[in-house]
């Protein structure tokens, strides 16, 4: 889709252009280009392997491209951005600090006074339904109420970037559902650029202003899609004609790619 003229005068939050990422002789990522603009919900969508927690290791700093340009607010990327949110697989929660204290962890490592963020810390668990477990230890929770917990820690400082790399892959189907549900409102109110991994098409449909589809490794983009769908979603959006005709799209590029053979 082309963007409106006057949509072209604002600078992307993100860059990357010709990103090449090598491991020793293993091509991760070849020379791929995105640009992803403030307050999209990109998804980034790719078989395993394809190179999708590399890119985003280099946008985040914590590992560095061989090749090419990679700049977040217009800045090449060194180290870890400080306003950005994080959000993975596994939900690293430390086992020996409480849900409160676990959510209020970013603010230690900005250096901000953790008494002035627990009113913040106490509203986002409400949020997310957690309101009654605020001292309960991470060995006491669920798949899911651990991962909406990592997603209040990665919110706490509202960064204006959140990056999730397969954050509810390890969740059963209904608490994916929800927490689907959950992460879409949170965007829609507060409106931060989110870049979300996923290998799941209805997800990555269901959640995403946009879906870029990465080829299998070396990692490139390969389809790029701005999703005409409406803003506010309902889980019903994936029985309208619409969604199948994209998931269709998303299928037929992973035919493509020899990924998936339909019986
Ligand atoms: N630190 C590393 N050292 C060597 N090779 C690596 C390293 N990290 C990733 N790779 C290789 O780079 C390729 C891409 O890996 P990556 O983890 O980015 O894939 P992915 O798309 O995130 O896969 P998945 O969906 O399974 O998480 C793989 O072949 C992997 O073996
Ligand atoms: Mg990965």
């Amino acid at each position: 889709m082309l963007a409106a003229p006057e949509a072209r005068l604002v600078p992307p939050l993100i860059v990357a252009e010709g990103v090449t990422k090598r491991f020793g002789d293993v091509l991760a990522l070849d020379r791929l280009s995105l640009e992803i603009g403030r307050g999209e919900f990109v998804s980034l969508l790719g078989p395993s392997g394809c190179g999708k927690s590399t890119f985003l290791r280099c946008l985040v700093g914590l590992d560095h491209t061989t090749e090419g340009v990679l700049t977040v607010g217009g800045q090449r990327v060194t180290d870890p951005p400080k306003e950005l949110g994080l959000v993975l697989q596994r939900d690293a929660l430390l086992e020996w600090l409480d849900v409160l204290d676990n959510v209020l962890l970013p603010a230690e490592f900005a250096g901000l006074r953790r008494a002035a963020l627990r009113p913040k810390a106490k509203e986002l668990l409400h949020m997310v339904g957690l309101g009654e477990f605020l001292h309960a230890w991470p060995a006491a929770l669920s798949g899911g109420m651990r991962q909406r917990v990592a997603i209040c820690r990665a919110l706490l400082l509202d960064p204006p970037l959140l990056l999730m790399d397969e954050p509810f892959g390890a969740l059963d189907a209904l608490t994916r559902d929800q927490l689907n549900i959950d992460l879409h409102r949170i965007w829609r109110e507060r409106g931060m650029t989110v870049v979300f991994v996923t290998h799941s098409i209805p997800e990555a449909l269901f959640l995403s202003t946009r879906v870029a589809v990465f080829s299998p490794r070396p990692g490139r983009i390969v389809d790029d899609v701005a999703l005409d769908l409406p803003r506010h979603r309902r889980l019903a959006v994936k029985e309208t004609p619409e969604f199948a005709a994209l998931a269709r799209r998303m299928r037929g590029n992973f035919e493509a790619m020899g990924l998936i053979r339909d019986a």
